[in-house]
Order: structure tokens, then C-alpha cells, then sequence
């Protein structure tokens, strides 16, 4: 029986589950046998598998997480691993390998297919939405949900004490869960990594807020913010196989100067790891659904080097390489309509 793999790298997210629950329902009914691959890279490179039967995925639709597991591994950072990967890879006896991931997980499928496995189809997942060449990633709705959730919460709170509450969000390298949880919460600033944090306009919007008789103010700040004068503030320095700084902190910085700064009582909430938790929201169960059926279509019809992706309503198959190229930062319209909010 032909063999599929299925790995799931990088961050985890909820959609992962249907993801591999489609591929698997998909597959047998195609006549494939799926090889679940545990732990992202780390997995194909210790040959680290278990078969994926129907039992398997009974009952995983609305887990969040991935039952596979995930690291951050990079099989191109350890002398040896490539090799490791390759051999196992053979040894599997894999016609394919469906690789679920984000920009670096994704990265590596890319070099791998001019490297010797040449028949990879990819699923982009990130709740930070900034994959390119599809509309949405599964993950991104669900964690914007917990955010607007976490926003309302600290809304009452805020009012009451009449303080200024600061909330970071993830979101490393694009505004995606900042922008939309702010305006689906009712944010009254919201700061992006795309546009450097001026202090003094965060200042003058606060306690423009306050002369109109409002003495509670929600800002909403991606943890990948950056002050004007360029410095990202970080959790500790070390890098991560792909380069990464733990990002955190901006949060508590801001808070600082505003309370320093305006002389109103500042608090910080961290939404962190709670906004990749959890089950995953009805449009992230369809999404990865559908990405995953369409997966196997692409193996079953030999079209590999594919990501499967969405515009508008539809499901397409896009080269991995364009996915890849540049990260798709927030829609600056979509900021411009935030802004009115602003103050
Ligand atoms: O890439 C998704 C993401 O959630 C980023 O928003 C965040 O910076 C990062 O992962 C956190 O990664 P980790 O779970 O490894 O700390």
C-alpha cells in the first residue's frame, strides 16, 4: 500500500487536529496508508513514526493542539540530521510527505525538495496570519477570538478602576492578531510591528481619551512592537534553531513609561500561550479540514512542491517557494480603519 507521511512543526495552533484527521479520513478512503511523523523535523530525523488508522483520529476534530507533536527542530542546523532525514524518508518507504507548518517549517520543505525530497505538499498554519499567497492560515481565528474575549474581560476591569490597560498579544513579525482583536474589542490604541511606537502620540491619545470625561483606556500591542528608536524588547537573547529571540515584554515596557509618563494607573496583561491554546473555533475546524483533504488530492494527483491555501472561498494549490518569499505583513487598510477608533 502507498505510504503518506504527515509532519506538524514550528508553534502549535488549534486547526492541527482536523488537519490530520482530514488528511487521514481522506487518505484511506484514496488507499494510502498515513505515517504520522512526531514532532516536526525531529521526528522524521530519529524515525520517530506511529501509523495513523481511523482509531487514531477518532474523536480529534476538536482538540486543540496536535497529537503528532511538534518541536522547532531544524534538520539543517545539525551536521548529520539532513542525511538522518533523507534515509528515514526512504526507509519509510514514503510516496509523499504532507508537511503542516509556518514560515520555517515551511522553509525547510522548500530547500528539502531541491535536496532529495522532492515529493512534499505543505498546509500553511500560524495563529500570526502572516504566511503569503493565502488569505487566511487556520490557527489565526481562533486565537483572534481568545484575544477579543481576553479584550472584553479587561474592559470591565478597566472601566471600574478607572486605569489604562495595556494587553499584549502574539504576533511576531505582523499585526494580524493585534489589528483584528483590537477592533473586534474595541481597542483604543493598538500598536503593530509594522509600525514603529511613538510614545508621545500613545501619551497624547490617553489623555486626549481622558479630557473627553474617559478615565479607562485598552491598548492593544503585538509582542513583536518595536519602539521609534528601533528597540524590540525581548525575553532573553539566546536564538532559537531558526534564529528566533523569545519575544515578550513590550507589554510591561509601555506600561512603564505611560504610567510614568501620564501619571494614570497602568497595568499589563500577557495573553501569551493561551491564545495558541485551546479548541480550535468552527472556521479554523473547516479550514483545516479542507486544507486537508485538498493535501492528499495534490499527492494523489503527483502535484508536489504545492502549499494548499485560500482565496476568497476557494481552495488552490500555490508553489511553496512564492508562500515562502516574503511574509505577509497587516493590511495597512485595515490599520487606517482601526485608527479611526483610536483616542
Ligand atoms: O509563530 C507563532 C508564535 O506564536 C509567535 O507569535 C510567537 O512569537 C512564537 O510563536 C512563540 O513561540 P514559542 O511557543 O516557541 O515560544
Amino acid at each position: 500500500m502507498a505510504r503518506i507521511g504527515i509532519l506538524t512543526g514550528g508553534g502549535d495552533c488549534p486547526g492541527l487536529n482536523p488537519v490530520i484527521r482530514a488528511v487521514v479520513r481522506k487518505g484511506i478512503n484514496e488507499g494510502y496508508e498515513i505515517i504520522g511523523i512526531k514532532n516536526g523535523w525531529k521526528g522524521l530525523i530519529e524515525n520517530d513514526t506511529l501509523v495513523l488508522d481511523l482509531g487514531a483520529v477518532s474523536g480529534i476534530l476538536p482538540k486543540g493542539g496536535t497529537i503528532l507533536g511538534t518541536s522547532r527542530t531544524n534538520p539543517y542546523k545539525k551536521e548529520g540530521d539532513l542525511q538522518k532525514a533523507k534515509e528515514n524518508f526512504k526507509k519509510l518507504g514514503l510516496e509523499a510527505l504532507i508537511v503542516v507548518g509556518g514560515e520555517d517549517t515551511l522553509g525547510v520543505a522548500s530547500k528539502l525538495i531541491k535536496d532529495g525530497i522532492s515529493n512534499i505538499v505543505s498546509v500553511p498554519k500560524t495563529i500570526d496570519n502572516d504566511l503569503s499567497s493565502t488569505d487566511y492560515t487556520f490557527g489565526f481565528d481562533t486565537a483572534l477570538n481568545t484575544a477579543t474575549e481576553c479584550i472584553d474581560r479587561l474592559h470591565t476591569t478597566a472601566e471600574s478602576h478607572h486605569r489604562i490597560m495595556v494587553v499584549e498579544v502574539m504576533g511576531r513579525h505582523a499585526g494580524w492578531i493585534a489589528i483584528e482583536s483590537g477592533i473586534a474589542g474595541g481597542a483604543d490604541i493598538i500598536l503593530i510591528p509594522e509600525v514603529p511606537v511613538d510614545i508621545e502620540e500613545v501619551c497624547a491619545l490617553i489623555k486626549k481619551r481622558h479630557q473627553r470625561g474617559k478615565t479607562f483606556s485598552i491598548i492593544v500591542v503585538a509582542e513583536g512592537a518595536k519602539f521609534k528608536e528601533g528597540t524590540m524588547v525581548t525575553q532573553e537573547e539566546k536564538l532559537d534553531e531558526f534564529g528566533h529571540v523569545r519575544l515578550g515584554g513590550i507589554g510591561e515596557r509601555l506600561a512603564q513609561e505611560i504610567e510614568k509618563r501620564t501619571g494614570y494607573e497602568t497595568r499589563v496583561s500577557v495573553l501569551g500561550h493561551l491564545q495558541r491554546g485551546g479548541t480550535p473555533s468552527a472556521f479554523d475546524r473547516i479550514l483545516g479540514t479542507r486544507f486537508g483533504v485538498k493535501a492528499v488530492e495534490l499527492v494523489k494527483n503527483k502535484k508536489f512542491g504545492r502549499m494548499v491555501a485560500l482565496t476568497g472561498n476557494k481552495i488552490i494549490d500555490v508553489p511553496i517557494e512564492e508562500a515562502i518569499k516574503t511574509l505577509k505583513t497587516a493590511d495597512m487598510e485595515l490599520y487606517e480603519i482601526a485608527k479611526v477608533f483610536f483616542g
